[in-house]
């Protein structure tokens, strides 16, 4: 949670997985939950939300992930991403899907490059952050979906 405003409590968390289980039970697709296939964990999760807030690029639907962080490193939240990718410009036939993080955030950045997502020249700052807040500024990443290789492609 580094490079998010503040750590959650274990009821805000709570809450955050309640508010995306309505998600997807609302539109049948969300940020899904990553179970590893070894052991069946709960790992984290990566997926689609259509944020709700105001952006400079709104409307938009984003791709979103967030591990454990002892399943970093093995290429989890990028096979994850594909298959969520797949699902946005398959069954959802999206256009374009978005990405975006703090500045700072190197690790989710490269998530976003390997996907081949690309970056807009312009940052943007978040506004749910007060101005000057260290994470207010967010890179954004785009792929369009003629640009998106399918997961039997890419590995
Ligand atoms: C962002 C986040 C999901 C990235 O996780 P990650 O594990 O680094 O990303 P990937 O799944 O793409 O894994 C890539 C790494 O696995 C390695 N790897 C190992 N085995 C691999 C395999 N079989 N296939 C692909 N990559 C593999 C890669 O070499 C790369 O290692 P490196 O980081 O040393 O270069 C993670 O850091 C995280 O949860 N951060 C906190 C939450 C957050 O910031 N979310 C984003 C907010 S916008």
């Amino acid at each position: 949670m580094k490079y998010f405003p503040a750590c959650l409590s274990e009821r805000e968390s709570n809450a955050v997985a309640e508010r995306i289980n309505k998600l997807i039970l609302k539109h049948g697709w969300g940020f899904w939950a990553l179970h590893c296939i070894n052991d069946d964990r709960f790992i984290g999760f990566t997926g689609l939300h259509q944020p709700s807030g105001a952006l400079p690029f709104s409307p938009c639907i984003e791709i979103g992930w967030r591990l454990d962080r002892q399943y970093w490193g093995k290429g989890l939240a990028t096979e994850a991403a594909r298959c969520a990718l797949q699902f946005a410009f398959g069954e959802l036939a999206l256009d374009q899907v978005v990405s975006f993080t703090a500045v700072a955030n190197h690790r989710s950045q490269a998530v976003m490059q390997r996907l081949g997502m690309k970056r807009d020249a312009e940052n943007f700052f978040h506004p749910d952050l007060p101005p000057g807040h260290p994470l207010s500024e967010h890179v954004l990443y785009r792929l369009d979906a003629a640009e998106f290789r399918p997961v039997s492609d890419s590995s």
